[in-house]
């Protein structure tokens, strides 16, 4: 068992020995730099401000402003500067940063800056930046490993190749949504390396089955991240991970492009299409607006108590707007009384909501999103007709000449064709922004770079649907969803009020 164990360790230690190879005191300065922590047992103190306030550094280790790719931050006032170790120290001239300059650091001049807050040219440096408390060992470590620090480089991240990752179930309900989405990744990929693929490096894609049920899951996406070295996650199909997904990206540091689990939106994942609250409110800006329903005429109803917290948050958001909603409603067979519902649940529910109401002798205005009801369409008795309203976050009359140039391109490739469309655009959608990102970045590229660069994407045209646009705290591309009636029998669909992102958005 040890044996086995060791041997397996040893293994998953191969597949990462890309990674730079420290030494023992490297290592110890690497510690210090990202954790805060010294080698022995002493607390590493950082006196913070102008009031010289002690706080253990592993509150506040460097990696924390500087950033674990040392390359400082673009926003701000005063801002951490790259602490590359050739822009610090190679060379005879002088250097700036923040309005000071000064000429070359060397190991007494660093710790002179991280001790004393004071630059090689005497210059005191922004109390912004802490004075730390160092023993000379520590000192020396935190040197030497300052030294490397602009050699290290992210997983997936080699000479030639950059390495993406994406969980893909082979079998079960899902896999011919998984045999999709993997065609357009690849697709994808191909047409961006037959063009010299980004920045020198060529993209790869590792693929692997979530299977069944959460612990295959859990595993496959625990060897995902550490240990097949992949730089980013694209567009991932594991709906069974959705409360694991966002805290298993954040604690390693690996950004995702692709839809925001059920638990919430994370700061590690960007996704192209908007929120389901985004979308819903879009519908009562409708219901206000266009059908001139009055100030106390909606009311939230969920089905699955899984949707509970988030009606909530939008009886909340209506609140804020200038409704008067009353308390949230579980549905549980009765039939609602008002004027509009929105509702919130799966399909099957949304079917059996209308039935109530039929059955009751109801016929109010209905709002939901199109991705947890449309299934339910078909089957609607038809004096719903012209009264269900859904939310969709793109329509066919998005699609500019171009961008039906490359949905036609993709499907004569890939043989596919409009089953799945939505899966498709949402696909190339992750890969034009995760493309456009990298780009930015440069060949230089680290993790940390490329969150940066989502968060600047603004106004992306992606041909298929509105522009995306991002933001410091927005992480969903789309801010709204336009609204679409639905005519009975059919289900036929006619747009009624176009895309307008929501004005309280960043
Ligand atoms: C709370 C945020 C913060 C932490 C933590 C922090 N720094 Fe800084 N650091 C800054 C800021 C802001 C500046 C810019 C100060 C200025 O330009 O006046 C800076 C400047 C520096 C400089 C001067 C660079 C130059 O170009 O002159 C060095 C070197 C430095 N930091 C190293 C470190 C090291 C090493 C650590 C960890 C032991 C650390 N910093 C921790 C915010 C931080």
């Amino acid at each position: 068992m040890g044996r086995l164990l060791a041997l397996w360790l040893g293994l998953s230690l191969c597949t990462t020995a890309l990674a730079l190879d420290l030494t023992a005191q490297e290592q110890a300065g690497k510690r210090l730099y990202r954790e805060g922590l010294a080698s022995g047992d002493a607390q590493v103190v950082a006196r913070v401000g102008v009031s010289d306030m002690s706080v253990p550094a592993s509150v506040l280790p460097c990696a924390s402003c500087h950033g674990n790719d040392g390359k400082g931050r673009a926003e701000g006032g005063v801002r951490p500067p790259s602490l590359d170790w050739q822009r610090l120290s190679v060379g005879a001239g002088e250097r700036q940063a923040n309005g000071r300059s000064y000429p070359a650091y060397d190991a007494s001049g660093l710790a002179r800056a991280v001790q004393q807050g004071i630059d090689p040219a005497g210059n005191r440096l922004d109390p912004a930046m802490p004075r730390f408390v160092l023993s000379q060992a520590d000192q020396r470590n935190l040197t030497a490993y300052l030294k490397r620090l602009g050699e290290e480089r992210d997983p997936g991240v080699e000479d030639s190749v950059l390495r993406l990752g994406t969980l893909l179930p082979g079998s079960g309900p899902l896999a011919e949504a998984g045999r999709v989405v993997r065609a357009v990744l690849n697709d994808g990929l191909e047409q961006l390396n037959q063009q010299g693929g980004i920045n020198g490096r060529r993209l790869q894609l590792v693929v692997l089955d979530p299977g069944a049920d959460l612990g295959s899951a859990s595993r496959a996406l625990d060897r995902l991240l550490d240990q097949e070295g992949v730089f980013a996650v694209v567009s991932p199909l594991a709906p069974m991970l959705d409360e694991r997904l966002a805290a298993a990206l954040e604690r390693r540091g690996v950004p995702l492009i692709g839809s925001t689990p059920r638990s919430g939106p994370s700061p590690q994942i960007f996704d192209p299409m908007p929120g389901l609250l985004e979308q819903l409110l879009s519908l009562a800006v409708h219901a206000r607006d266009g059908l001139g329903l009055p100030a106390d005429g909606l009311r939230v109803v969920y089905a699955d108590a899984e949707q509970a917290t988030l009606a909530e948050q939008l009886r909340q958001r209506l609140q804020q707007a200038g409704w008067s909603v009353p308390a949230v409603q579980a549905f549980t067979g009765q039939a609602p009384d008002a004027q509009g519902v929105v509702f919130l649940g799966h399909a099957h529910a949304f079917g059996q909501l209308t039935q109530a109401l039929n059955a009751a002798g109801r016929a109010p205005l209905l709002f939901a999103a199109a991705s947890q009801v449309a299934g339910s369409l078909p089957n609607l008795a038809p004096q719903w007709s012209q009264r269900v309203f859904l939310a969709y976050p793109f329509v066919p009359g998005d699609w500019t000449e171009q961008g039906r140039a490359r949905l036609a391109g993709l499907h004569q490739r890939q043989g596919l064709d409009a089953r799945q469309a939505s899966l498709q655009v949402n696909t190339l959608c992750a890969l034009r922004l995760l493309s456009e990102a990298l780009k930015q970045i440069g060949r230089d590229a680290s993790r940390e770079q490329l969150v940066r660069a989502l968060e600047g994407l603004h106004d992306i045209d992606t041909g298929l649907t509105p522009a995306l646009s991002f933001g410091p705290g927005r992480r969903q591309g789309m801010a709204g969803a336009h609204v679409v009636a639905v005519a009975l029998p059919g289900p036929r669909f006619a747009e009624v009020a176009p895309y307008r992102p929501l004005p309280d958005t960043p």
